[in-house]
């Protein structure tokens, strides 16, 4: 299979690449590996590499919202084990796209019970088995794979072939997210959800399994600054260049 990689702004600035560039990656399916915190760009990111590349998307946040939404359904304690595990269960056993994609697990108590139950570790490993085989057999016919979330370079795909670490600073977070939110949450204040974010950022990062933080070789994107659209040409630039150098292709 090979890869159009078509002239965008990241590319115009590199004298090196011509125009209409044909990109030929290993045969082996490819994992993309895309974390960063609360609100980074991140699954905007994932979701538009997947696109441009026909690989498969995973975002592995829905899989603890999903994991929150059934705990605080079933009114159980998102920081307990034992409330959180039947849950976990449950999400298992009902796993669909249409789950994962539901506008109701954006709601602002599913985030924070999300990060709740993200930091238990039994909810972990009991997710991970899912995202690696996801990540190794993507379905459909597609050259690979793309995960976001806080740890997928650093635990659940550590071999990831690319992985990218986004970020962008809590202001630029919050505002991006209220926006979001607006559309379902007419009511919601910018301070209410730049608090929500910081509050989450400190329990991600802080807790003991899996924190949140770059693996020693992902590629850093702070996209404070920057349009969807500019850093997914950044992203793509930086795939270009490693696919060459993996292929040894000139251009
Ligand atoms: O979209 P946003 O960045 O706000 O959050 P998300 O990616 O949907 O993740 C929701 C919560 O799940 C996070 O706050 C983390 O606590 C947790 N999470 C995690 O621990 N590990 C992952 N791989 C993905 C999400």
């Amino acid at each position: 299979m090979s890869i159009a990689y078509n002239k965008n702004k990241a590319a115009v600035n590199d004298p090196s690449l011509q125009d209409n560039v044909v990109l030929t990656p290993p045969l082996r399916k490819m994992i993309i590996a895309v974390d960063g915190p609360a609100a980074s760009g991140k699954g905007t990111l994932a979701r538009k590499i997947a696109e441009r590349l026909n690989y498969a998307y995973l975002d592995t946040g829905a899989l603890y919202r999903a994991v929150a939404l059934a705990t605080l359904e079933m009114a159980g304690e998102p920081s307990r084990v034992e409330s959180v595990m039947p849950a976990v269960d449950i999400i298992k056993r009902n796993l669909t796209t249409a789950l994962l994609e539901s506008p109701v697990l954006r709601k602002p108590e599913v985030s924070e019970a999300a990060s709740k139950v993200a930091a238990i570790p039994e909810v972990r490993a009991a997710l991970l088995d899912f995202q690696r085989d996801f990540a190794k057999n993507p379905p459909g016919d597609v050259g690979g794979a793309v995960l976001d979330g806080r740890d997928i370079g650093t635990v659940v795909c550590p071999n990831a072939d690319v992985k990218f670490f986004v970020t962008a600073n809590p202001e630029a977070r919050a505002e991006r997210r209220f926006k979001e939110l607006l559309w379902t949450h007419p009511l919601i204040t910018l301070e209410r959800v730049l608090s929500d974010i910081t509050q989450r950022d400190k329990r991600d990062s802080g807790r003991e399994f899996a924190p949140t933080y770059p693996a020693g070789d992902a590629y850093l994107l702070d996209t404070t600054k920057l349009s969807a659209n500019d850093v997914l040409d950044t992203a793509i630039w930086t795939l270009h260049k490693k696919f060459l150098a993996e292929t040894g292709a000139n251009i």
